[in-house]
């Protein structure tokens, strides 16, 4: 070993080196590395670890399972029917009229009139609506309510099917022509 901070011989156009030992941190990462490059080689290329074809293909199949766990169940991809669809499908549908009949017997009648013909609230069987005669926008109105104007909004009142019954109960009301209707209100909208 030659002694610290000696000049070599060589002389390389006026630079000149020392052949000093390496430093004991510098020889020790030297060494860890060059460990760690043995064991991680044999990993590789020893069949422990995946090769990267493998990995992809895990990776893709964990993904698709992802996938398949998060998609809607099928009978929900199955209908696409539109929310008018379906309030009008409701609509059709004896049963929840009934439903609909007994809530709006309870809940609306005091302001609807027992017949739909309008008391303080407006009449629900004229083709004159304040704020949309289409079926969706009576559940929106129902949902959201006029409070201001009196009108109730129902959304924590009732549960989403009753509020659906109740809809389908007054887009039946629709040209009954019920006795002592009150004067229309709002825009005339025929229905289609
Ligand atoms: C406390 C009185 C009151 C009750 C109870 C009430 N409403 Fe109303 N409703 C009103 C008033 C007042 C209006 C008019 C709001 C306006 O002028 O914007 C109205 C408007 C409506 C409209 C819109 C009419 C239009 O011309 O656009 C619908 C639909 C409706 N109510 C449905 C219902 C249903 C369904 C119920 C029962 C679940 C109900 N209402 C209960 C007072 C009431």
């Amino acid at each position: 070993m030659a002694d610290r901070d000696e000049l070599l011989d060589h002389d390389y156009d006026g630079i000149r080196e020392y052949d000093n030992d390496l430093p004991r941190w510098w020889l020790n990462i030297f060494w860890l590395t060059t460990v760690f490059a043995i064991c991680y080689a044999f990993y590789i290329h020893a069949g422990y670890s995946l090769t990267t074809d493998e990995k992809l293909a895990k990776g893709l199949a964990e993904l698709e399972e992802m996938r398949v766990a998060s998609a809607p169940a099928p009978a929900d991809t199955q209908s696409d029917a539109s929310p008018n669809d379906i309030l009008l499908a409701i609509a059709g549908d004896d049963s929840r009229v009934s439903a609909g009949e007994k809530i709006y017997m309870t809940k609306c009648l005091a302001c609807h009139g027992a017949k739909g013909e309008g008391t303080v609230g407006p009449n629900l069987t004229d083709d004159y609506w304040i704020h949309g005669g289409k079926i969706t926008e009576i559940k929106q109105l129902v949902i959201e309510g006029v409070p201001a104007k009196g009108m109730l909004s129902w959304k924590n009142l009732m549960t989403p099917d009753e509020i659906d019954s109740v809809v389908a109960y007054i887009w039946n009301l629709h040209g009954t022509n019920p006795p002592n209707p009150k004067a229309p209100q709002g825009e005339l909208l025929p229905r289609e």
